[in-house]
């Protein structure tokens, strides 16, 4: 019988060593988003659903966990494979500790949407990244629908959330465009009479609506603004969710680290495979393509009900960009690495409109403006952006990159160290293992040379993932 629990050779220092390109096919993990939804909405539906590919890193894990402490039976039934039995919408239970969040924002914003229109309590903690980070703008809807939190300083983990036996539909525009928030919103309107609604003035990732959708929910969407880039979400509530087979594309936004690195590195051809290309999504294929990369999507096909294809990348010389085509949010956690090829690019690449990079695992203009800077990039940051002066090819390189407990700046830095001149040692690879444990290993299989080092860091494969009972069930 496979383990249910998994955990990680954590290797703690990683060195990326320049390469002259990359070549071949792989695939990466699957998506976080959509793991996170599945897990969740099955775990409401009546009956045994079933997901395959889904992500096993540790963010997925934590919301895993805590679907289980909250009273759904959520087994691993092999590589990727999950079987969960869901408690019908409204079943949730009070879990007895603290839901322990790891360093997922996803888990717990989604989560806290989830649990306000139940009658339970429960207490959030999470990292020291996590605990940082904002959670006001899910604090206030869901005290609008009812549900009272006390929170660090009124806003911060760790926090202790009563849910309602009374939720009010509520009709509401988020501030900030983001899918957290429009989810959080519409997974407490599953157990609240009438109808939940969200208004956003620019079109987030739509996983949450296409799942339910997909479950049988009574979800509408309509098209908002002058422009038609806002939407207007309308869901019924009290709803009844049919279990669901889900088959769980590739993650872009872990496809980005090598698409991003053959991009850069003229002579490369490599195909990643089976990735989820969601338009709402996909923003980093169309930036890398406006910075003259030749890109394209083949095999497109419909899994589960999101598009999905095989993405080609074929090397050659990038040119500087003055902001991403379209809005920022289709590519918001892309931005680290594009800025990677920004640095690699011939000019001056202005990005602005982007001070949620600040509140993310970490502050990502921070953190990538000193990357880059390390590395002999001349950058200059903005309150809201940054404008990267590239250097028409390889980066000087050599140095140390801090990724401040951010998965997607431990792997920028690692990308960084292949498009330059000298090594660049990232100082801690633990991170990595939140979206991507395999990333050394897929990287290596393209023709990356990146070294773990670290008390844990097997042979030959310094990036596999074991269990804790020490069986290999793959
Ligand atoms: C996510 C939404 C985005 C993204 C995060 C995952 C999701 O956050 O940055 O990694 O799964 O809904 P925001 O909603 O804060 O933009």
């Amino acid at each position: 019988m496979p383990s249910e629990s998994l955990s990680y050779d954590r290797p703690l220092k990683l060195i990326a060593h320049p390469v002259r390109h990359l070549r071949g096919t792989a695939r990466v993990p699957g998506d976080k988003s959509l793991s996170h939804r599945a897990i969740m909405l099955s775990a409401l539906a009546v009956g045994k659903s079933f997901i395959s590919g889904l992500l096993e890193g540790e963010d997925v894990l934590a919301t895993a966990a805590a679907m289980r402490a909250l009273g759904a039976t959520v087994t691993r039934v092999g590589a990727g494979a999950w079987e969960v039995h869901g408690v019908g919408v409204g079943g949730l239970a009070t879990p007895v500790q603290a839901l322990d969040m790891g360093n997922s924002g996803t888990s717990t914003r989604l989560l806290m949407g989830l649990l306000a229109s139940h009658d339970l309590t429960a207490t959030f903690v999470g990292d020291a990244s996590l605990t940082r980070r904002p959670m006001a703008r899910i604090i206030d809807p869901i005290t609008l629908i009812g549900a009272s939190v006390s929170a660090r300083e009124g806003r911060f983990l760790p926090l202790t959330l009563v849910g309602t036996p009374e939720p009010l539909p509520i009709d509401y525009s988020p501030a900030v465009a983001s899918a957290q928030v429009k989810s959080a919103v519409l997974l407490a309107g599953l157990n609240t009479p009438g109808t939940t609604i969200v208004r956003e003035k620019v079109a987030t990732r739509d996983h949450t609506e296409r799942l339910l959708t997909a479950m049988g929910a009574d979800l509408r969407v309509d098209r908002d603004g002058e422009s038609g880039a806002g939407r207007i979400i309308r869901l019924a509530g009290h709803a009844e969710l049919n279990p669901i087979t889900l088959s769980v594309p590739g993650d872009i936004s872990s496809a980005a680290f090598p698409v991003v690195a053959a991009a850069a590195l003229p002579g490369s051809d490599i195909l990643i495979e089976g990735v989820g290309v969601n338009p709402l999504r996909s923003g980093i294929v169309d930036a890398l393509i406006a910075m003259g990369s030749d890109i394209r999507l083949e095999n497109m096909q419909t899994l589960s009900g999101e598009p999905v294809a095989d993405i080609r990348v074929r090397g050659g010389k990038l040119h500087a960009i003055d902001g991403v085509p379209g809005d920022p949010s289709r590519m918001i956690d892309e931005f680290p690495v594009l800025f990677v090829a920004a640095a690699c690019a011939h000019g001056t690449s202005r990005f602005t409109g982007l001070a949620e990079l600040r509140v993310k695992e970490s502050d990502r203009l921070s953190a990538m403006a000193h990357a880059l800077a390390q590395a002999g990039i001349r950058v200059e940051e903005l309150e809201d952006g940054l404008v990267i002066h590239g250097c028409g090819g390889l980066v000087p390189g050599g140095g140390h990159v801090d990724p401040r407990l951010d998965h997607r700046i431990a792997m920028s830095g690692a990308i960084l160290g292949l498009l330059a001149e000298r090594p660049v040692h990232v100082d801690d690879a633990t991170p990595i293992a939140t979206s991507f444990p395999d990333f050394a290993t897929v990287m290596g299989a393209l023709g990356a040379d990146i070294e773990l080092t670290g008390p844990h860091s097997p042979e030959p494969s310094a990036s596999r993932a074991v269990f804790l009972n020490g069986q290999n069930n793959d």
